[in-house]
């Protein structure tokens, strides 16, 4: 049920939304919209919001601002990992204010009120006799790990259905080992654009021809064909990436690494897909013609050419799994029109900077294809801002598009009616 006072234009923007198009200019622009959004997309369904390579240790924190909500995810003195509402139990201060560090303890700046890493309150300067402690710990904000990554539910009722979707893919997230993995390198990258408009440009790549030069090297040109669509110009590509495929069938049976395709993003709560997928050139990863970027494989991983396994969770994250590095993507709303997209990228633990990586090579594709993407973002909000906008047909390839938005359209009409 909503908390918030929908306008007669809001609902029937939700109730009679044209299928096969794209949403109407209020769903990238208007704030009652983004609201709504916050309320009934990012603090009622499962986030991904970290990985547990940021918080190897006792004490490591992070802290993730969603809307109006703050929450502190931290690894507790037992090495749990924990959320709290980053809110004082005296008279409500924020607790923590930057976006990751380590403490002992979690000391209220105020009045320095004192939790202990899990939540529970031990110091309570002044308080009368009869104060009971116990009674004002952190309050607890659900969160799973699943194969290293780290989500998080801010409703009373998180979806049931997380439990079946984290066995689905944690097998493929196993041999990688994300949870021992080390943080190379991360960016925060500010889009100016609708948090959903920075999902559907990641749900395609219909635009990757024109718009990512150095990522689509990476890749065999053949995205949206079928064996029948294939030309005789493109018959070589074709047979190079059957035989890339079957090679990567062969390394994932030796290695007993699932193969299933999932594609769930719209009939399921906890919308997801999970594809592996070969590379071209040498195949092993995002360096030129294919080539590694670090020396050291991730986990138990064995043969450096395994492909891009790749993972869509709905509402705001993306993953590459590669042989030698992880790259995970989590988008947060900021505004409207403004939108926060982190990129983290991880190396097996033991991978030395300067020997087996260096940063710049690690990261170049992905820093340029994502800067490449944010001025598409903002061009896209600027014209879905402009009177002359109307929503336009899905191609036969924009269907991860297309399933997302009748995802979010689908939760959100759940959300006012029930
Ligand atoms: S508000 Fe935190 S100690 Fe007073
Ligand atoms: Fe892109």
């Amino acid at each position: 049920m909503s908390t918030l006072k929908l306008t007669a234009e809001t609902e029937s923007l939700i109730n009679n939304r044209a299928v096969g198009y794209s949403l109407e200019a209020p769903f990238y622009a208007s704030q009652e919209i983004f609201d709504l959004d916050v309320e009934a997309i990012f603090a009622k369904h499962w986030l991904f919001s970290t990985t547990e390579a940021e918080i190897a240790e006792p004490g490591d924190f992070v802290t993730v601002d969603i809307g109006p909500h703050s929450v502190i995810i931290l690894r507790d003195d037992d090495e749990e990992v924990r959320a709290f509402r980053n809110v004082c139990r005296h008279r409500g201060s924020r607790l923590l204010d930057s976006p990751c560090g380590s403490v002992g303890n979690l000391v209220c700046p105020y009045h320095q009120w004192t939790y202990r890493t899990d939540g529970s309150l031990i110091h309570a300067e002044s308080q009368p006799p009869s104060f009971e402690r116990d009674r004002f710990g952190l309050k607890p904000v659900h969160v799973r790990t699943v194969g290293g990554l780290v989500f998080i539910c801010l409703g009373e009722e998180p979806p049931e259905d997380f439990d079946e979707v984290a066995g689905n893919i944690e097998p493929y997230l196993t041999p990688y080992d994300l949870r021992h993995a080390k943080v190379a390198h991360q960016v925060d990258l500010v889009e100016e654009g609708n948090w959903k408009l920075v999902m559907e440009n990641n749900r395609e790549c219909h635009h990757c021809d024109s718009a990512h030069p150095e990522l689509i090297t990476a890749y065999f040109p053949l995205f949206g064909y079928t064996a029948d669509d294939v030309t005789p110009r493109l018959r070589p590509v074709f047979e190079r990436y059957q035989a890339a495929a079957e090679d990567l069938g062969a390394a994932c049976a030796a290695s007993q690494f699932p193969r299933d395709t999932w594609y769930e993003p719209d009939t399921r709560i906890t919308g997801f897909r999970v594809s592996h997928l070969p590379l071209d050139g040498e195949g092993s990863s995002f360096g030129p013609d294919g080539k590694p970027v670090c020396a050291k494989l991730m986990g138990s991983i064995t043969q450096a050419r395994f492909g891009d396994l790749s993972m869509h969770m709905q509402p705001n994250s993306w993953f590459h799994l590669l042989s030698d590095h992880a790259i995970v993507f989590r988008v947060l709303p900021v505004s409207p029109d403004k939108s926060i997209v982190r990129t983290t990228w991880l190396v097996h633990s033991d991978a030395v900077e300067g020997v087996d990586y260096d940063v710049d090579s690690l990261t170049s594709v992905w820093r340029t294809t994502n800067d490449q993407d944010r001025v598409l973002v903002a061009g896209t909000q600027c014209g879905v801002a402009n009177p002359g906008y109307e929503p336009g047909p899905y191609s036969l390839v924009e269907d991860d598009v297309e399933a997302f938005a009748n995802w979010y359209i689908g939760r959100l009409h759940k959300y006012v009616t029930s």
